[in-house]
């Protein structure tokens, strides 16, 4: 049954407290679905706290879908409550592809924290100004209902644009060709400028989806180990030499998986690397409006003098990833084969969001959103930087992002692969293994945490289990050869 404690002088207030330890329950299966809630009344005399508290605290977890109530029967636990435990897919080794798959299919259960999605916080979205927007269209809705122009919503490229400028990008709306998200302008721009055997080099770890997008073109990954500071630049020019890669693929600021950012020093040497080598650059600046302290180092765009960078970024992290909005800001010498290329894959967008989200951006929108969300999210990696330093063995490290969504976690020691994985799941707690990221027999010894979808009492929590399941295994019996010095 609930076994409950609040605790006056803490800081989480009272209702979100109740809240979050009957998560805890209901995930880690003390509380499985169907189970009864005690009355609003029964629970508040207990604890000693008013009936609102409780009201508020049943009607947070009514809202995410963990509990339901029945007018005349009573709370009770959500049916879709399921014990990852059950899900026979899940714990098995993981690559790249079923990683992301499994990454889709957690978020859509209810019982389980997660912090294996690099997510924006689906509670945090605008909903409200943004459907505004959508239903102002309505006399115009069949227009924006047939297909589109290829390049995406004139409206919206005008305001890519006067996002790009903020940067210091230069740029004009026939430059930019509006994607189906950042995933589809890599894809693309892959297609456009390296042919099937051709070497790209990547960061290790990187994008779980580069990885799966280059293996279906038939593009060889080079891999350049990163650091904390960018990639290593030694390792990077031998790569070069050796293989003549075709293009680097890089995500300079706020790293997903490691949280690091390439430093200014980095971006020029690599710039001036690319300029000698011929080599093109894919710049994935998906994260950059999220950082915590000020504006990032200038990056490869800015820079660029020569054309060789291919810039790309979407709404999915500093809005929404269901629009399916990104943009790609082409270079006149791929202008053609980009087209050509997306006139092959989708078409066009969907007319309807981009007009709405162009006229969210026309009216200031966006910044109002950054302005109230990346103070939350930058209070959720506090909060997980400190429970990392409350709970964890101290033979733990870890990264400290200044801003996106990732954080980099790293063991003693190499587990059995899925190991760690399994066990967190079976106690309602995800996040994703580093073997997925690295396309080696290496890898065990590292895992992601997302901190951008989870209250800070829910990220505690889910530090507080891992940490408990970590120090289980440093604990047990395995050979002391398995222990690795850090990476
Ligand atoms: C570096 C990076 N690029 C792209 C994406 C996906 O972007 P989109 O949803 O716009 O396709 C992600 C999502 O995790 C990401 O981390």
């Amino acid at each position: 049954m609930l076994d409950l404690t609040v605790s006056r002088d803490n800081k989480p207030p009272l209702y979100r407290q109740i809240a979050e330890q009957i998560k805890t329950q209901i995930s880690n299966g003390r509380l499985p679905a169907n189970s009864r809630l005690p009355t609003v009344r029964g629970l508040a005399r207990s604890l000693g706290v008013t009936r609102l508290t409780v009201q508020n605290a049943y009607a947070e977890l009514q809202a995410d879908g963990w509990i339901e109530a029945t007018v005349g029967r009573g709370t009770f636990v959500s049916t879709a409550v399921q014990q990852m435990s059950l899900q026979p897919t899940v714990g098995q080794y993981l690559t790249p592809d079923s990683a992301i798959n499994d990454m889709l299919a957690i978020n859509q259960v209810i019982g389980v924290r997660s912090m294996a999605m690099a997510h924006a916080d689906p509670a945090l979205f605008p909903l409200d100004v943004f459907w505004r927007q959508m239903e102002r269209l309505r006399p115009e809705a069949n227009q924006l209902f047939s297909y589109g122009p290829i390049q995406g919503d004139a409206a919206l490229r005008v305001e890519i644009v006067k996002l790009l400028h903020e940067d210091a990008i230069q740029a004009s709306p026939d430059d930019i060709l509006v994607t189906s998200g950042a995933i589809q302008s890599i894809s693309l721009a892959t297609a456009a400028i390296a042919q099937p055997g051709d070497a790209v080099l990547v960061e290790q770890p990187t994008f779980l989806a580069v990885l799966n997008i280059l293996k279906a073109q038939g593009l060889r990954p080079l891999h350049v180990p990163m650091q904390l500071d960018g990639p290593d630049l030694e390792r990077m020019e031998q790569l070069i030499s050796q293989h003549r890669p075709r293009c680097y693929y890089t995500v300079a600021n706020f790293h997903n998986p490691t949280g690091y950012s390439t430093s200014a020093a980095k971006r020029q040497a690599i710039l001036q690397l690319a300029q000698q080598h011929n080599l093109l650059i894919i710049e994935d600046d998906i994260y950059g409006k999220l950082g915590f302290a000020g504006p990032p180092p200038p990056s490869y765009k800015q820079q660029d003098t020569s054309d060789r960078v291919l810039y790309l970024s979407s709404f999915s992290k500093m809005l929404m990833p269901g629009l399916r909005v990104g943009y790609l800001l082409m270079p006149p010498a791929w202008r053609d084969q980009l087209l050509t290329l997306r006139r092959a894959t989708d078409l066009c967008g969907t007319g309807i969001l981009q007009r709405a989200l162009a006229h969210f951006l026309q009216e200031g929108e966006l910044k109002k959103h950054l302005r109230r969300v990346v103070p939350i999210y930058r209070e959720r990696r506090d909060a997980l930087m400190a429970s990392l330093g409350r709970w964890m063995p101290t033979a733990v490290r870890w990264s400290e992002p200044q801003g996106g969504f990732s954080c980099w976690v790293s063991l003693p020691r190499r587990l059995p692969p899925g190991l760690l994985y399994r066990q967190a799941l079976e106690n309602g707690f995800a996040f994703t293994p580093g073997e997925a990221y690295l396309m080696e027999e290496t890898g065990h010894e590292h895992l992601r945490l997302c901190f951008g979808n989870l209250s800070t009492e829910g990220i505690e929590a889910g530090v507080k289990l891992l940490a408990a399941l970590i120090q289980q295994q440093l604990d047990s019996t395995l050979p002391r050869s398995d222990w690795l010095p850090y990476v």
